[in-house]
């Protein structure tokens, strides 16, 4: 019987054995895989820990050296503890002086920004509006002369925003055929909101032309003038239908001084 049973016993431990075998190299594997994540985790989760400890022991001795300034401040605690008072107050000192040192060198960029980016002028160019005679002239703004908000344009007048001395100019380029003794004038004038318009400059030509075709001249004007807030400033000539409005010819504008 036992001779029967030992050569049959053999035989399922030879089938199962593979069987037990995979199943526990299965385990083994997985429960390595297991063991590295965990150890990377962990690994991750202290070295998180050791950041915010950092942190929190350097927000600890911010804390330590605002307690020791503290403890010096008190007249009993300069003589009573083993502070170096001395050094910590030159310490603090020290970074109050660098603190308002950079404060007030921002604040010194900031006002020469300020003005830099902000000079108050205007340039225009004329603008033919009509073919008919108009008794201002037009203007429009161009893309290399950018115009001051401080300065606004409106029917052919500037308006200053702001007070002081400012610098006004224009060209007006014409042809005239006209007959000799009739001057072509070009005035720049100022309007008041509640007074009537007070003539700033005036530049006349009496060209006397035998050709039929136009002879081509320039009037330039330029002067200072004190302004105040709400002033209004415009260009008129005696006949605009013979203004030249090819580009450069024929301009206006104004700057302030100060
Ligand atoms: C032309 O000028 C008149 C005033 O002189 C103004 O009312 C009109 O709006 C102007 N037209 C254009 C296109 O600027
Ligand atoms: C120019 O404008 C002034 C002020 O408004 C006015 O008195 C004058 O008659 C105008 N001149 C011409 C030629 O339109």
């Amino acid at each position: 019987m036992n001779e029967s049973y030992s050569p049959t016993t053999p035989r399922p431990i030879s089938t199962s054995s593979p069987n037990t075998m995979k199943i526990f190299m299965c385990f083994l594997i997985a429960f390595i895989i297991a063991q590295t994540i965990g150890t990377v985790l962990f690994c991750l989760y202290l070295h998180m820990k050791l950041d915010k400890l950092e942190q929190e022991l350097s927000l600890q001795e911010d804390y330590l050296f605002l307690r020791r300034i503290q403890k010096c401040r008190k007249p009993e605690g300069v003589s009573s503890s083993l502070l170096d008072c001395k050094e910590i107050i030159n310490r603090f000192q020290d970074l109050l002086v660098k603190d308002t040192e950079v404060s007030k060198d921002d604040a010194k960029f900031e006002m020469q920004k300020d003005d830099r980016q902000q000079p108050i002028s205007a340039h225009l160019m004329g603008f033919k509006n009509s073919t008919k005679k108009v008794s201002v002239l037009q203007w429009q703004k161009t893309g290399y002369a950018p115009m001051s908000n401080l300065i606004s344009y409106k029917g052919g007048t500037l308006k200053v925003e702001k007070e002081g001395l400012y610098y006004i100019y224009s060209q007006v380029s014409f042809c005239t055929k006209t007959a000799p003794g009739a001057p072509f004038t070009v005035f720049i004038y100022l309007n008041l909101p509640s007074e009537s318009d007070r003539l700033l400059l005036k530049g006349q030509d009496t060209h006397s032309s035998s050709s039929v075709y136009c002879a081509l001249q320039s009037t330039h004007l330029g002067g200072v003038f004190e302004l105040r807030k709400g002033d209004m400033v415009f260009v008129n000539v005696t006949d605009s239908t013979q203004v030249n409005y090819d580009h450069g010819n024929t301009y206006f504008g104004m700057f302030k001084l100060y």
